[in-house]
């Protein structure tokens, strides 16, 4: 059975999260409490977020809608090294298309998956707000940007060492 408790310390780190908001207004401290779930589990699963509405004592549908509108998190269970990869107009137009072409075929798996190593996920997101730096792509707080071919390869050489 999966253990979706957050462990002791993570317990305190939520009751703390949520002693900043004013009584009645615990659902504020949604966003924060799945980024502490996600980092304890390495994504979030159906039975965390009903565990989160749980102690929010909000519906799991109010958890539901926010994690599956943002691309940061993860719905299923993803690599060591989530690749958070610009999709946007501005991104391609300076080549992000065929860069992104390259690490597919790089890693060997399409949007969405991991690779069979567990090493690395790759999902597709919108702007990342690094439009001047583009082609960019983000691994959790990363930043990588201006990439062409070669920079990919040795992105991706070093991570897998
Ligand atoms: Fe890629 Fe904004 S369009 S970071």
């Amino acid at each position: 059975m999966e253990n979706i408790a957050f462990t002791e310390d993570n317990w305190a780190k939520a009751q703390e999260i949520i002693a900043r908001y004013p009584e009645g207004r615990q659902k504020s401290a949604l966003l924060p409490l799945l980024h502490l779930a996600q980092e304890q589990h390495g994504w979030v699963s159906p039975a965390v977020m009903d565990y989160i509405a749980e102690i929010l004592k909000i519906q799991p549908v109010e958890v539901y809608e926010v994690a599956t509108f943002y691309t940061m998190f993860h719905l299923e269970p993803v690599g060591k090294h989530v690749i958070e990869y610009c999709r946007t107009g501005p991104c391609c137009t300076v080549g992000g298309e065929e860069v992104y072409d390259h690490l597919k075929e790089r890693l060997g798996i399409a949007s969405n998956q991991t690779t069979s190593d567990g090493l690395f996920t790759l999902k597709e997101v919108e702007c990342l707000a690094a439009c001047g730096w583009g082609p960019c792509f983000q691994i959790k707080e990363k930043f990588f940007m201006q990439l062409d071919k070669a920079k990919v390869d040795q992105i991706i050489d070093e991570l897998s060492k």
